[in-house]
């Protein structure tokens, strides 16, 4: 019988998983379907067990439920566990298994994918919310020289920052307190322009030969690029390739197949601009 598989979230119709997990079945022969549920914002929970009972094996979570799937697992790894989000369930009987490969998903993307070497290099991560956090524990992992948290509000950086703060050096403030700094890496994981605006990032704060990493994406430049490059982000990429590559990370937990993701990058790439 055909595994099934889907991803829940609310909105759900644009999302490009299904697509992304169909490329990766037929690259790697699997026999397995995957598709998008609608899951009611008050509904989560009985959302997933229903699909459980109709035989489901694993799921994706998107927005607004990850830290809901999060309070439905049995059990988690440790980079959910420190994400306190969950993107990836797997159903086994009762149990209800999850992960987060959200982060690990940027840093295949950055290291992998863009070529950035992430040891001893000074990172500027923008946000402290859920997509924000997310990411720490495989950013740190990557052993940074340091990393700085900036947020509008300071308090939630300086949050974020003490919860991760035993590994590596990690600060956390608003956006004034990065003047007179440099980064070679800056993540841009607010979301400030689905508001239509901008970040006030000080002058001076892209180091020679940084990279500027928007975890949005769409037609052309984000707004976010846009501003990293006038002033003076050496390099600039958006959030593609982190989507490709946390559903690589879900589909190889899943299938214990790794698929190849260049060429499933290249069409979405393609499908975005047209
Ligand atoms: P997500 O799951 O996408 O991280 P979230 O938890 O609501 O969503 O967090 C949104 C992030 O974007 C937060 O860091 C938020 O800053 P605050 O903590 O100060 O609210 C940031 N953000 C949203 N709109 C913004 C804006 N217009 N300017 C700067 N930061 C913004």
């Amino acid at each position: 019988m055909t595994d099934r598989y889907c991803v829940f979230g609310n909105p759900i119709a644009h999302s490009k998983s299904p697509a992304i997990h169909a490329q990766f079945a037929a690259s790697t022969q699997q026999d397995m379907q995957y598709e998008k549920l609608l899951a009611p914002l008050d509904g989560f929970t009985a959302s997933v067990q229903a699909f459980i009972a109709a035989g489901g094996r694993g799921a994706n979570v998107t927005v607004p439920f990850k830290e809901e799937a999060f309070r439905l697992c049995t059990r988690l790894t440790q980079r959910a566990e420190r994400a306190g989000a969950v993107n990836t369930l797997v159903f086994d009987g009762n149990d209800i298994f999850g992960d987060n490969t959200d982060g690990a998903g940027l840093v295949r993307d950055i290291t992998h994918n863009l070529g950035f070497e992430l040891s001893g290099k000074r990172i500027l991560l923008l946000g402290a919310g859920g997509a924000a956090r997310g990411t720490l524990e495989p950013l740190l992992a990557a052993k940074p020289a340091s990393l700085f948290i900036a947020n509008r509000s300071a308090d939630k950086a300086e949050a974020l920052a003490a919860l991760f703060g035993q590994i590596i050096t990690v600060n956390g403030g608003n956006f004034a307190k990065i003047a007179g700094n440099s980064f070679d890496l800056i993540i841009n994981a607010t979301s400030a322009s689905l508001a239509g605006e901008t970040l006030p990032l000080p002058p001076g704060i892209f180091a020679t030969g940084s990279l500027a990493y928007d975890m949005m994406y769409g037609k052309g430049d984000t707004p976010f690029m846009q501003q990293a490059r006038t002033q003076g982000a050496e390099r600039c990429a958006d959030g593609l390739g982190m989507l490709v590559e946390q559903a690589a990370e879900a589909f190889t937990l899943w299938r214990k197949v790794r698929p190849e993701t260049a060429g499933v990058l290249a069409d979405l790439r393609t499908q975005i601009q047209a």
